[in-house]
């Protein structure tokens, strides 16, 4: 049985910057910097321009780790892509990323299978459960695996919507997911859910079980109360149940291995709230100089956060060939999972 390896990462984010006094003094909303530091460790995110969303940021992330793992497109033998801000409701955000990729040039086009994966805060993780699952087994060789959030177009840019809109930017991270025979890679990972949280976080947009599915006025547009409009959080519950599922999920990992958090050298967390990942540290005593960072300048970037830092830690030296790597992730559903890695 083949083993599952990072191959390569990659990442992107856009350009523009958005610090905490910008969203008082440019959006009008009434907030203060030092209220989303002190509570989120926050400073500034990116925002996407218009006519830019996570498909295409996503295939920006994705060629960086195609050309790090030092393959093509068309070496692929499967696209994951995860994202709870998919560019349209359909089709998912995988095919239409994979037209950036190069994949119908020329006299050999391949049609690589793509899954768009719907797990927000946790998509990336169980994308590279999937990946390194398909990778064992030998139904593929190479998968790519993208995390791409394009937040600020759904995001209540008023003081209405303060609690959630100061937490999230947009960007994108992608790694390849490769077969080795050396002894090396993806080890373990450890997913949960529990849909007894599914209210707690939320953009219903949408509901299905009406008809029609959205409210439609005498013009026949449809109209959407803010309520439906705007991401809905119950911000207690998701931090009380953020800290006790990953210090669980990120334990379940280090059981199966038999190893404790002292064997690990770099721990990958999620990043929803500094706060958050600061108390998860503090209970499993993982001292702060294994950890990485990287919400103060992005925000909470969903299913992007984890290949961002991967990314980073790559490309600063951090995580080097030999170093063992665990990624833990929490989110809406709610969601969860851990890996761990021997880089
Ligand atoms: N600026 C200023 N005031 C604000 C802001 C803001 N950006 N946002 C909320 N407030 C106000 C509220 O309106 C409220 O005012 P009131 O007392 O007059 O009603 C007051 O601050 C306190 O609000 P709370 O919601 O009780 O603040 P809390 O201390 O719980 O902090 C926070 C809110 C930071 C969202 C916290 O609950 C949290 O971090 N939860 C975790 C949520 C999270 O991380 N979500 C990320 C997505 S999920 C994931 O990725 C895992």
């Amino acid at each position: 049985m083949p083993n599952a390896f990072i191959s390569g990462t990659g990442m992107y984010v856009p350009p523009e910057v958005v610090t905490n006094n910008d969203l008082r003094e440019k959006y009008g909303i009434d907030t203060t910097h030092d209220w989303i530091v002190q509570r989120t460790g926050i400073e500034e995110r990116r925002f996407a321009k218009e006519g830019v969303g996570s498909a295409e940021m996503g295939a920006y992330a994705a060629k960086e780790a195609l050309a790090a793992a030092k393959i093509t497109a068309k070496d692929l033998d499967m696209i994951l892509f995860a994202s709870l801000s998919p560019d349209m409701c359909f089709p998912g955000s995988g095919p239409i990323m994979s037209k950036w990729l190069g994949l119908y040039e020329g006299d050999d086009p391949k049609f690589v299978p793509t899954l768009d994966i719907r797990n927000q805060c946790s998509g990336f993780v169980y994308g590279l459960a999937t990946a390194a699952s398909m990778v064992k087994a030998g139904t593929a060789k190479h998968v790519l695996v993208v995390g791409s959030e394009t937040h600020s177009a759904a995001l209540d840019m008023s003081t209405r919507g303060r609690t959630v809109t100061s937490l999230f930017g947009d960007g994108a991270g992608a790694v390849v997911v490769s077969a080795t025979e050396e002894d090396r890679g993806i080890r373990k990972w450890f997913l949960g859910a529990d849909g007894r949280g599914a209210d707690a976080l939320k953009l219903p947009i949408w509901d299905i079980r009406k008809r029609p599915y959205i409210a439609v006025n005498e013009r026949g547009n449809g109209e959407v109360p803010p309520e439906m409009l705007w991401p809905q959080m119950d911000g207690k519950s998701v931090f009380k149940n953020a800290v006790e599922r990953m210090c669980m999920c990120l334990m379940q990992a280090c059981w199966d291995l038999q190893l404790s958090t002292n064997d690990i050298d770099l721990f990958l967390f999620h990043q929803a709230n500094m706060r958050i990942n600061q108390y998860v540290a503090q209970q499993l005593g993982i001292p702060d100089e294994k950890l990485v960072h990287n919400i103060h300048k992005y925000g909470n970037t969903t299913a992007a956060t984890i290949p961002l830092l991967m990314t980073e830690a790559v490309k600063s030296g951090k995580l080097v060939r030999g170093k063992r790597v665990a990624v833990v992730a929490f989110g809406a559903g709610f969601t969860w999972g851990s890996a761990i890695i021997d880089w």
